[in-house]
């Protein structure tokens, strides 16, 4: 075959197997067997020794136009794929700008903390420091300088999570009035919200780990009628109404006297009804006067000073609050019942 056989083979084979690709791989394959250092035009171009002046110049004006025709070819499919695959990746990935964006959707806060900074608020207007303490508790914030020695039968009425190192879950916020006693020193106005734990069987009233918020005055001739003033307060502004309550005895032995503060039923207003067990009246909240031993191991002295404590239920009144009536739900982590509030 001749030379210019050869490469008229070349160009033709070649615009054929261009236009075969069907991708930008295959194309280059094809330039690379015609095209490339080691392809077929090098090794005709190595026959060119054999020819003579006129001829190779001749046979060469034809390589090169061959060589052209190939490269042009080459390069305007290379574009046209790589426009095809513009389009393409366009066609698939096209936004339409003018939709409503998703947004975030924001989070809300648990319905006891929603709860714990009201309550917060209200008692940082009326002069009261806001203390959180420990959950890791020593025993003698937790129980001895609470006048509940290690014998005294009241350390039954808390089921105890003890660690290993003779620590304790707390079992309730009243350590944080010892720790508030003895940095706050008096006269002195604190609450203290937080989790406290205990060794409970769970059901739908009980869990091992649930919230209070303690709260505690210590001033000059401190009375029960300040602590009923306090309570009517804090108890009407979370109900977003008056309450009527009453105050009957309670055993704690931190707190002489002791008391269980009652409101009058916000359901039935005190006629009797299914909440109040026909009764007219629904237990809220433990408290009493600070008892004297209580002051005395904080260093305070009670001849001088008086005080009044209280202890509330942050998880129970939130359900009373929100119509809760199955206390796990609360930490359940059900995003449908949490996002209700
Ligand atoms: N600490 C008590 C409890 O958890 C409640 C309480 C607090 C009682 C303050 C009186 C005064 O049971």
């Amino acid at each position: 075959m001749t030379l210019d056989a050869k490469l008229e083979e070349l160009r033709r084979g070649t615009l054929a197997a261009f236009a075969a690709a069907i991708s930008v791989e295959e194309l280059e394959e094809a330039r690379v067997e015609a095209l490339g250092r080691k392809g077929t035009l090098a090794s005709i171009s190595k026959d060119f020794g054999k020819l003579s002046p006129e001829e190779r110049a001749r046979v060469g004006k034809l390589l090169n136009s061959v060589k052209q025709d190939l490269e042009t070819e080459y390069e305007s499919k290379k574009l046209r794929f790589e426009q095809t695959d513009l389009a393409e990746r366009l066609a698939k990935e096209w936004i339409d700008v003018t939709l409503p964006a998703p947004g975030v959707r924001p989070g809300s806060l648990h319905p006891i903390t929603q709860l714990q900074g009201e309550i917060e608020d209200l008692f940082t207007s009326l002069g009261f420091a806001v203390l959180y303490g420990p959950e890791v508790e020593t025993e003698e914030h937790n129980f001895d300088a609470l006048n509940i020695p290690a014998t005294h039968p009241a350390r039954d009425m808390q089921d105890t999570f003890w660690l290993s190192d003779g620590q304790l879950l707390r079992t309730h916020t009243s350590p944080v009035q010892v720790r508030g006693m003895r940095t706050l020193r008096p006269p002195l106005r604190m609450i203290a919200p937080g989790r406290v734990f205990r060794n409970e069987e769970v059901d739908a009233s009980h869990e091992h780990t649930f919230y209070q918020l303690e709260g505690m005055m210590v001033d000059r001739d401190v009375s029960v009628a300040n602590l009923t003033y306090f309570m009517k307060t804090l108890l009407s502004s979370i109900f977003k109404r008056e309450v009527t309550v009453r105050l009957r005895p309670g055993y704690f032995p931190f707190v002489e006297p002791g008391f269980e503060l009652d409101i009058r039923c916000l359901i039935c207003n005190g006629e009797g009804c299914a909440v109040c067990k026909h009764s007219g009246w629904v237990e809220l909240l433990p408290c009493g006067l600070v008892h004297p031993n209580v002051l005395r191991m904080s260093s305070i002295d009670p001849e001088e000073w008086g005080g009044f404590a209280f202890g509330l239920g942050l998880t129970r009144l939130a359900m009373m609050r929100y119509g809760i009536d199955d206390i796990r739900q609360l930490q359940g982590g059900d995003l449908r019942f949490l996002t209700q509030f």
